[in-house]
């Protein structure tokens, strides 16, 4: 096996926002910013393939988003349920291993049916791992983490495995290093704040729906620029000599 290049993030996570204002500059309902974002998700996850991403992780649906008007909410979830259905072949194909993190009893009985066939029928691909993150809420998580720790004392690692527990995450999904968010907001927004402790955040003005593959590797070249220290000194080779 090659070494692996320090410099390619191996989990990128993007919080996909802008949809309802892509929609808005077009005079069209937010649905439509909908529908063209999971145009953006398809582009998206093939670009990062081919980047050689190991690990990529979606922000779909929040809890906070069942605020939202009961249309725009029904609007999604068909969305969600024909990316599922029109998207698990070629998923396969690509060897794209799809896992859904987030609560799954407050889903429509067809969701939860829908997500449960991807996951099985996807299982078998090692090109990519893509997780998707509906009905998440990372305070939620850690909440339900810590109850079930119930009050032992647990290393990261073993918190981090209660956490997965708590919320359909998978045990083995490594901590976030880079991390988009799109629209121009920078905030988290409850999303993977343990898994962020550390990530690079990397924002830009482009709507998700206008989103391409050439986004996707400006972030990444960016990411490449940074020089993570997690709470280190700084690496001699940028100390300028004078
Ligand atoms: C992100 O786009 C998609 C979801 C939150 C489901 P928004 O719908 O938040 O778009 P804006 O922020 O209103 O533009
Ligand atoms: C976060 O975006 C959720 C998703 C992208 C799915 P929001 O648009 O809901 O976040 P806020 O309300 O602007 O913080
Ligand atoms: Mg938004």
């Amino acid at each position: 096996m090659n070494p692996r290049n320090e410099d390619l993030p191996r989990h990128v996570a993007i919080i996909m926002d802008g949809n309802g204002r892509w929609a808005r500059s077009r005079g069209l309902p937010r649905y439509a910013g909908h529908r063209a974002g999971v145009d953006a998700v398809r582009r998206t996850v093939e670009a990062a393939g081919d980047a050689g991403i190991e690990f990529m992780t979606l922000y779909a649906f929040s809890a906070d988003n069942w605020k939202r008007p009961r249309e725009e909410i029904s609007g999604i979830m068909r969305l969600l349920d024909r990316y599922l259905q029109s998207e698990t072949q070629r998923l396969v194909e690509e060897g794209v291993r799809v896992t859904v993190v987030g609560r799954r009893d407050r889903l429509r009985p067809r969701t939860r049916g829908l997500i449960e066939r991807t996951e099985e029928a996807t299982r078998g691909g090692t090109r990519m791992r893509l997780r998707v993150a509906i009905d998440y809420s990372a305070r939620e998580t850690i909440i339900r983490a810590a109850k079930l720790a119930e009050g032992r004392e647990v290393t990261h690692e073993e918190f981090a495995e209660l956490m997965a527990c708590a919320m359909h995450c998978e045990p083995d999904y490594p901590a976030i290093d880079l991390l988009i968010r799109t629209s121009g907001e920078m905030r988290l927004s409850d999303f993977f704040l343990w898994e962020s402790a550390y990530a690079e955040l990397y924002f830009t003005d482009t709507l998700w729906p206008d989103f391409e593959a050439k986004d996707l590797q400006a972030a990444i070249d960016e990411y490449a620029r940074r020089e993570r220290r997690f709470g280190e000194a700084h690496s001699p080779r940028l100390v300028s000599i004078r």
